[in-house]
């Protein structure tokens, strides 16, 4: 895990419009940037073409984030979630990212991020969240797409929700909508009692 030193506590505000954008190689070493990602990282582009994208990793960041970040790509999916990036100088900046795996020719080739503002809601949000993370305050949650889940069965069930397919959700809608049919049956006992013509046992 790369701790990239010194951090201070100074944060560097984002336009509106400003979108940070890099690509990557399958590895995350940077193969683009474009000129916002280089004015607000402080870094040359030739400083960051070919390096690993954890030069920019802020020490505050949980290694969770990135390893469901990975899981994600690696599994062709995209990703979203916050990120608080070190420039070069030590000062910080939060981002809301969109990774995207690149296919060419039917093969992956790499990622692209995309970055912009958060909001301060998306900053405090994270801010609780990834300070909870790293001091092992988290309990059984899960970083999972970029969200926070309950861990144990809740969050076992919430994840495979998020992770099955548009197929095994309607089969589970059909078992969900027939156990409550069944479920909805009248008292068997109770009428049995009352209608014990129509209950004929034997
Ligand atoms: C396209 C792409 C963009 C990435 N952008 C960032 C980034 O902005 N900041 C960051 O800390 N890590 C970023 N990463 C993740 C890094 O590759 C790395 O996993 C992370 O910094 C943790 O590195 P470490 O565990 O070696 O310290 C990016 C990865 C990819 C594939």
């Amino acid at each position: 895990m790369r701790n990239n030193q010194p951090a201070n506590p100074v944060e560097v505000a984002l336009d509106d419009h400003v979108l940070v954008v890099s690509k990557t190689d399958l590895l995350g070493n940077i193969t683009y940037v474009n000129r916002d990602f280089v004015e607000i990282s402080g870094f040359s582009e030739a400083e960051l073409l070919g390096q690993p994208h954890s030069v920019l990793r802020h020490p505050d960041m949980p290694l969770e984030v990135f390893e469901d970040m990975w899981r994600d790509l690696k599994a062709g999916r995209p990703w979203a979630g916050m990120i608080k990036n070190r420039c070069k100088n030590g000062d910080y900046y939060w981002v809301w990212s969109n990774a995207t795996p690149i296919r060419e020719s039917g093969q992956a080739s790499g990622y692209i991020w995309v970055r912009r503002k958060a909001s301060p809601q998306q900053i405090q949000w994270a801010e609780a969240t990834y300070t909870a993370f790293r001091e092992k305050r988290s309990g059984r949650s899960k970083i999972l797409h970029g969200g926070v889940v309950a861990g144990g069965l809740a969050g076992a069930i919430r994840q495979w929700l998020l992770n099955a397919s548009s197929s095994q959700k309607i089969v589970l809608g059909m078992l969900v909508g027939l156990l409550l049919i069944l479920g909805g049956r009248p008292d068997c006992s109770v009428a049995m009692s009352r209608m014990p013509w129509m209950y004929r046992v034997g």
